[in-house]
């Protein structure tokens, strides 16, 4: 570990503010970084504070007029170096995110792979950021719209996802002509530390000034001083709902724009034509990966009466064989939760599904022994449900599966639509009367709906984001690109006259 810390230029002692290669002698509170793995200590950051942040705001200030003049396809041209920086340290940067957070190798390198993938999107789009061109209704006079950069983009993420979901707000941010002020995760701060270093590093390359790529680290503070901040248009924020609320009226009430990425309760529907094959690695995966702790992870299964016994038994057999331990160790299936705080939600959301009628299928509980000495290993469980108990109905950030049974396909549903969140469902049939309902208007209402795949693990490709609690934003692909740019309209006249729109006649 010691010599992937050095590779990434992670110190034992690290600032909690940077305008780029430049860190800032930051003056706050300690953060120290725990492994979930062990328990043990990696490192430590100091936390940026209102000075910090102002002096960050400040070159950022300096660097928009500079970065939005340089041409979109050489912006684009930095961030295809970016994509390969990353490609050099992707083993590094992936053990790290493992180490930091506690999610399996393979997820970690997953997640370093998608963050490659949004900068090969980027790159493309760098050269397709354009607007439509309208027929003007007045005769030689020509309409458009174009696209320009909006200016500071503040990106607020979470701890799941501690590198990949900066660099879908970043990488399109900066080919858009924006600079960005992320504010990671106080809960995996060395991962973005490294981040920062992989980017400082092409930016000081190009000779291009500080201020493009800035980051403060620290408690919430920071995310309320983004949110109210006018000097900031676009705040993009990823993590619960109770903070994205916060967040959202903050940005709300200075009319500032906010794009939200919150929490989810996802379903997976298994109906009668269902291959239950596919369906149980789907349901398993998409349960227990990243210890449960995605915002697109499936909180329900919702089955069909005629094929409840047998998914039941079959999620019995699969839970039984869960290897749980060491993330780093390929053969494990299951690491551990963030930390003893997400250890004791997952208790009390257990204890409450039991209390209110839960029961439970596959029993949970807190690993201990060798292996498991940092505390933060549960097992995955599963509790047979109703849909309105209240715990069901709540995001608890853990491996834990509700499962319930249904009748007809309105009922399933209706099942799947009835919680407050609405990020990702996904049914599982060859029927295509069924997948079609499914994806009809009168099916899901999620941003995300799925045929015969899981919840968890969407493409870079698509627009990333859901309805209801889960804040309406989209990230990523798609034209998800235009949040981080404000449209103009022009229209121009290459005549003698002046006619006026709607046929006003005004003479003078
Ligand atoms: C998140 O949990 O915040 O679709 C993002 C997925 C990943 C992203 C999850 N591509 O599961």
């Amino acid at each position: 570990m010691k010599q992937i810390l050095k590779q990434l230029g992670i110190n034992l002692t690290n600032s909690g503010a940077s305008t780029g290669s430049n860190w800032l002698k930051s003056k706050g509170e300690e953060i120290q970084s725990f492994s979930p793995v062990d328990g043990k200590l990696i490192a430590s950051v100091t936390s940026a504070t209102s000075k910090e942040y102002h002096q960050v705001i400040k070159t950022a200030q300096t660097a928009f007029p500079i970065w939005r003049n340089i041409p979109a396809p050489k912006r684009g041209e930095i961030v295809r170096q970016i994509g390969e920086e990353l490609r050099a340290n992707k083993e590094e940067l992936g053990k790290l995110v493992s180490w930091e957070m506690g999610k399996s190798l393979q997820e970690g390198l997953g997640e370093v792979q998608e963050m490659i993938d949004i900068c090969d999107f980027a790159v493309g789009l760098s050269r397709q950021l354009h607007g439509l061109t309208m027929h003007s209704e007045r005769t030689k006079h020509r309409m458009y719209e174009q696209w320009h950069p909006l200016g500071i983009v503040g990106i607020i993420s979470a701890f799941n996802f501690p590198v990949a979901v900066w660099s879908w707000n970043a990488m399109l941010a900066w080919v858009c002509g924006d600079v960005c002020i992320w504010k990671p995760s106080e809960k995996t701060p060395l991962c973005a530390v490294a981040c920062q270093n992989i980017a400082s590093k092409i930016f000081a390359n190009n000779n291009l000034p500080e201020g493009i790529s800035n980051i403060i680290i620290g408690g919430p503070e920071l995310g309320q001083l983004l949110s109210g901040d006018t000097k900031v248009p676009l705040v993009s924020a990823t993590g619960s709902t109770r903070m994205g609320k916060a967040v959202g009226a903050a940005i709300g009430a200075r009319l500032g724009r906010s794009l939200l990425e919150l929490g989810g309760n996802n379903a997976i529907i298994i109906t009668p034509d269902a291959d239950l094959g596919i369906a149980l690695v789907a349901a398993v995966f998409g349960a227990v990966g990243t210890a449960g702790q995605r915002c697109t992870s499936t909180r329900r299964l919702i089955i069909h009466e005629s094929k409840y016994e047998a998914v039941k038994s079959k999620l019995k057999k699969a839970y039984g064989q869960l290897k749980i331990g060491d993330p780093l160790d390929q053969k494990n299936h299951v690491g551990p939760l963030i930390d003893k705080q997400a250890v004791k939600m997952y208790e009390a959301a257990i204890a409450e599904a039991k209390k209110t009628g839960g029961k439970i299928l596959v029993e949970g509980g807190i690993l201990k022994g060798k292996g498991y000495e940092s505390g933060c290993y549960v097992k995955p469980c599963v509790i047979e449900a109703k849909n309105k108990m209240k715990i069901v109905q709540h995001e608890t950030f853990a491996p834990i599966l509700y499962i319930m049974k249904y009748k007809t396909i309105e009922e399933a549903v209706a099942l799947q639509n009835g919680v407050v969140q609405g990020l990702s469902s996904s049914i599982m049939t060859t029927n295509m009367r069924e997948a079609e309902a499914f994806l009809s208007t009168n099916g899901s209402d999620c941003g995300i709906a799925n045929v015969n795949i899981g919840t968890s693990g969407a493409e870079i490709g698509g627009a990333f984001g859901g309805e209801k609690e889960t804040g309406g934003g989209r990230e990523s692909g798609s034209d998800a690109w235009k949040n981080y740019m404000r449209r103009q309209t022009n229209t121009i006249n290459y005549g003698t006259d002046l006619p006026l729109a709607q046929g006003i006649v005004f003479n003078l």
